[in-house]
C-alpha cells in the first residue's frame, strides 16, 4: 500500500459537535452551566455522592412512600434518581418528596427498562431488527418513550446495542444480530426515537446505550463470563453501534458487566474515558449496570466495595445502580484517595442529564394521570402488530403452503399456543399479560364469520423436565401441565386427525432467552420434537410457528416440515400479527439478522468471517481447508435470508463512476415477479479482496426495504462514499485503502451478485 487515507478520530468529535440536541449548546449551555455550577455551590460533599446513587423503588413500590426507607434518603439528598417505580402519580409522591422536603430541591431521574415497548410491546430486539425497517423501530422506540413518560419514566435502559455472534447466550435476544453496519443503524433509530431532538419535551426520554462493551461476546455464551479480543476485532466488529449511539446524541451509557482486556468495564478507565469520552466525544453520564461496581471484588481486581468504588469512579463511571458502593466515596474523599474534582465531574453529569431533561423547570413534567389515555391506544397497537408482522421471517414454505386459506379445520397444537404470559418475550418490564391475546385468540378472532374450525390441543409441556422448565418460569410464566406426556400426546393426535392442515405453535419459552439464560442445547425442547415428529407421522400438510428469542438450531425441523415462520417473541400484538403472516393478510418481509446454525458446535460466528488461508469452497469437508469433517462451514439459513409469499428477482448490478464526493453509484432493478404485493430487503455487500489488515470477504454496507405490487418494478440505488469503505487497521488507525474493491447485491449474504469492481 502506498497511501493510506486517514479518517483523523479528532473529526468524530467534529462531528459530535454538529448534533442537533448539542448545537444549541452555545446560549443555552453556557445558562445550563450557570445553573448547575451555582447549585453545585451549594451542595455538600455528600449531596453530590448522592447524585450518583440510583437505589431500586424498593421498599417504595409496595410501601406508603413517604414513610419508607428510600424515601429517608432522598430526603436526605442522598438519592439521584430511582429505577423501576411505575405510574405517573406514584412517581409525583416521591418527586415532590425530593423536591419540596429535601434540602437543595434536586428532583430525581425515574428509570426502567423500556426494552421492546413499555405496555403496548413490540417484538423482541432482535425480532424487531429483522424487519430492517428503520422507521418503523423509530417508530416503536418513539411510542415506547410516548407511554413511558405518560407513566412518569424519563429514562430508559435502552437500546441494548450489544453484537453477539452466539445463539448460546441468551441476550442475543436483545440486541439487533450479528450485524456491526445494521446494528449502528438500529442504534441511532433508538436513541432518535426515544430522545427525539427535543430531549426537554415530556413524551422524550434519555436513552442509555449499552452495555458497554462487548458484552455479547461472552466465552462460550456462558453469561457474565470473560471477554477477550484484539482491539482490531473490537473495532472493526463490535465497536460501530456503541459508536453511533453516542453520535446520536444518547445522554447515558451503561458499563458492561463483563472484562475488557483483562480490566472490568466497570473500572475501565481506556474504556470510560479514553475511548467513549476522548475519542468519540461522549457528553452525558455512564452508569453502571446492577450493582456492577461491587462486582469489581468478585473479579478480584478490588478487595473491598470502598476500592471498587474508586475505581471505578476514577474509570469515568459517574452513577452507581442498586449497591451501596458509592457511598464509600464520602470516606475516600475525605482520606485523599479521590479529588472532589472527580466526584464533581460525575454529578455535574447527572445534574446536566436532569437540566436537559427540563426537571428543574418542572419536575413533575412526566407525572400527569391523564396522558396515561395513550398507553396501549389503538394507534399504538396498530403499529405493534404492525412491526410484529414485518419481524416475521419465513424460513420454508414448500408447496406454497402458505398462507393458509381460512377455511376447513386447522388444529392449533403446542405448548405456545394458549400460553397468554409467553407473548411479550423476555424484558417486558412493564407488561400487562392480561391484556394480550393469546395464538388461539389471535387466530380465532382472524377466522370469525369464515366457516373455518379452529380446534386446539396443547399438546405438550415446553420440555419433560420440570425442573429445567421451573428455571424458565421465575416470572409465572408457568404454563405447566400436569398431565402425562402420553396423555397430552394423544389428545393432540386426535385433534389432529380431525383436522385439514396442523399448525404448531412451539419453541422457547419467553424466559429460554433474556439475562443469564445461556444455553447450549438450542434444539427445539425434547417433549415438542417428539409431539412434532408424531403430528408428522400423519401426513397431514404442517406449519411449524417457531416462537424463539435467539438463533436456533432448525436442522431437524427444516428437514421433516414443510412450512415454518420464525416469529420469534411477537409483543403484546404478536398473536394477532401472526395470524396475519399465517393466513397472508400480510405478507412476510423479515430477513434473519442473526444466521442460524446447522449445529450448536458452529457457534461464534457469523456471515461476516474473515479471510482465512485454506480457504474452504462449497461449505462441506475438504481436507487441508477451514472446514468441520461433521457439519457444513455454511449456516443452515444465512444472515439476511427470508422468503416470501411472492417472488423477486435482482438484475445484475450496474457501476456509474462519479467525480467529486460520491466515487460512483450502483444500481440494479428490483422486480416482483410473484403474484401478491410484497417487501422485501435488498442488501448491499462489499469486498476489499487487498487490505493491510484481513477482512471478511463480505461485509454490509448498505440496504433497502422496497415493496412493490405483483409484477412492478424498482431500480434501486446506492451512492458509494469513501467512508463505507473504511475499516481500522491493524495499527487501530481508521483508515481507507486504495486498491480494488467488489461490491454484490442480493436478498441474503449468501446469494448474490456477480460484483461489480472497481478501483480507489
Ligand atoms: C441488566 C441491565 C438492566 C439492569 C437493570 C441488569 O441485570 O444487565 O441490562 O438494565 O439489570 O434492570
Amino acid at each position: 500500500m502506498t497511501k493510506h487515507i486517514t479518517i483523523l478520530l479528532a473529526a468524530a468529535t467534529l462531528l459530535l459537535s454538529c448534533h442537533p440536541n448539542l448545537q444549541k449548546s452555545s446560549r443555552s449551555e453556557r445558562e445550563m452551566n450557570r445553573y448547575i455550577s451555582a447549585l453545585m455551590h451549594k451542595m455538600t460533599l455528600e449531596e453530590k455522592v448522592g447524585q450518583l446513587s440510583l437505589p431500586v423503588g424498593g421498599d417504595i413500590t409496595t410501601g406508603e412512600p413517604r414513610l419508607s426507607n428510600t424515601a429517608e434518603d432522598i430526603r436526605s439528598g442522598h438519592v439521584g434518581g430511582l429505577f423501576n417505580l411505575k405510574g405517573a402519580e406514584q412517581i409525583r409522591e416521591v418527586q415532590r418528596i425530593a423536591v419540596e422536603e429535601s434540602r437543595l430541591g434536586i428532583p430525581l431521574l425515574f428509570g426502567m427498562d423500556v426494552i421492546h415497548g413499555y405496555e403496548t410491546i413490540f417484538p423482541i430486539p432482535l425480532g424487531m431488527s429483522c424487519s430492517w425497517d428503520m422507521d418503523a423501530i423509530e417508530h416503536a422506540a418513539r411510542i415506547a418513550a410516548i407511554e413511558a413518560t405518560a407513566d412518569g419514566i424519563c429514562w430508559t435502559f435502552s437500546p441494548m446495542v450489544d453484537i453477539s455472534h452466539d445463539g448460546r447466550w441468551g441476550r442475543i435476544s436483545e440486541g439487533s444480530g450479528e450485524d456491526p453496519y445494521l446494528g449502528a443503524r438500529i442504534a441511532e433509530v433508538m436513541v432518535r426515537g426515544y430522545q427525539t431532538d427535543q430531549l426537554a419535551d415530556s413524551t422524550s426520554m434519555l436513552a442509555c446505550v449499552k452495555h458497554f462493551a462487548l458484552y455479547g461476546a461472552v466465552e462460550g455464551g456462558r453469561e457474565y463470563n470473560f471477554v477477550d479480543m484484539s482491539r482490531y476485532r473490537m473495532f472493526n466488529e463490535y465497536m460501530a453501534p456503541y459508536e453511533a449511539a453516542v453520535k446520536a446524541g444518547a445522554g447515558s451509557v451503561m458499563a458492561a458487566f463483563n472484562v475488557v482486556e483483562g480490566v472490568p468495564c466497570h473500572g475501565n478507565k481506556w474504556l470510560l474515558t479514553d475511548v467513549l469520552r476522548e475519542q468519540w466525544g461522549f457528553k452525558g453520564f455512564v452508569v453502571a449496570d446492577y450493582t456492577g461496581i461491587e462486582h469489581l471484588q468478585d473479579n478480584g481486581v478490588t478487595p473491598s466495595h470502598e476500592l471498587a468504588a474508586i475505581q471505578a469512579i476514577q474509570a469515568g463511571l459517574d452513577m452507581d445502580m442498586a449497591s451501596s458502593a458509592y457511598q464509600t466515596l464520602i470516606g475516600a474523599v475525605r482520606n485523599g484517595k479521590v479529588s472532589v474534582a472527580t466526584i464533581d465531574d460525575a454529578c455535574r453529569r447527572i445534574l446536566e442529564a436532569k437540566y436537559k431533561l427540563g426537571l428543574f423547570e418542572d419536575p413533575y413534567r412526566y407525572c400527569h394521570p391523564a396522558r396515561r389515555a395513550v398507553v396501549r391506544c389503538a394507534e399504538h397497537r396498530e403499529a405493534a402488530r404492525k412491526i410484529a408482522a414485518e419481524s416475521m421471517v419465513l424460513l420454508k414454505n414448500e408447496g406454497n403452503l402458505l398462507p393458509l386459506a381460512k377455511h376447513g379445520t386447522i388444529a392449533l397444537i403446542g405448548p405456545l399456543a394458549d400460553a397468554r404470559t409467553h407473548m411479550a418475550g423476555t424484558w417486558s418490564v412493564a407488561a400487562v399479560h392480561e391484556h394480550y391475546k393469546t395464538l388461539r385468540e389471535g387466530m380465532a378472532d382472524a377466522l370469525q364469520g369464515t366457516g373455518a374450525e379452529l380446534l386446539y390441543a396443547k399438546g405438550s409441556n415446553l420440555m419433560y423436565d420440570a425442573e429445567q422448565e421451573g428455571i424458565i418460569s421465575i416470572f409465572g410464566h408457568d404454563i405447566r401441565d400436569s398431565r402425562s406426556a402420553g396423555a397430552m400426546r394423544e389428545e393432540a393426535l386426535n385433534v389432529a386427525r380431525k383436522a385439514d392442515v396442523i399448525v404448531c405453535a412451539m419453541g422457547e419459552g419467553s424466559e429460554s432467552a433474556g439475562e443469564c439464560a445461556s444455553r447450549v442445547n438450542i434444539e427445539l425442547y425434547d417433549a415438542q420434537r417428539d409431539l412434532l415428529a408424531a403430528l408428522l407421522k400423519l401426513g397431514k400438510p404442517i406449519v411449524l410457528l417457531h416462537f424463539a428469542g435467539r438463533p436456533t438450531v432448525l436442522e431437524w425441523e427444516s428437514k421433516h416440515v414443510p412450512a415454518i415462520i420464525e416469529t420469534w417473541f411477537s409483543g403484546s400484538e404478536g398473536a394477532d400479527a401472526i395470524a396475519d403472516v399465517l393466513f397472508g393478510d400480510i405478507n412476510p418481509s423479515g430477513h434473519l439478522t442473526t444466521q442460524l446454525p446447522h449445529h450448536v458446535g458452529q457457534y461464534p460466528f457469523s456471515y461476516r468471517y474473515y479471510r482465512t488461508s485454506r480457504p474452504n469452497t462449497g461449505g462441506t469437508f475438504g481436507k487441508y481447508s477451514t472446514c468441520y469433517q461433521d457439519v457444513s462451514t455454511y449456516p443452515l439459513y444465512p444472515f439476511g435470508y427470508g422468503l416470501s409469499y411472492t417472488d423477486f428477482e435482482v438484475s445484475e448490478p450496474v457501476w456509474t463512476k462519479q467525480a467529486g464526493d460520491t466515487i460512483g453509484i450502483i444500481s440494479t432493478t428490483i422486480t416482483n415477479t410473484g403474484h401478491r404485493e410484497g417487501a422485501t430487503v435488498l442488501q448491499l455487500y462489499l469486498s476489499d479482496p487487498f487490505s493491510e489488515g484481513v477482512r471478511p470477504y463480505i461485509e454490509l454496507c448498505g440496504f433497502e426495504r422496497i415493496s412493490l405490487k405483483a409484477g412492478e418494478s424498482q431500480i434501486v440505488t446506492f451512492a458509494i462514499t469513501p467512508d463505507m469503505l473504511a475499516y481500522y487497521n491493524p495499527k487501530g488507525i481508521k483508515t481507507i485503502e486504495p486498491g480494488e474493491y467488489q461490491l454484490r447485491v442480493g436478498l441474503n449474504s449468501r446469494d448474490l451478485s456477480k460484483p461489480v469492481i472497481f478501483q480507489l
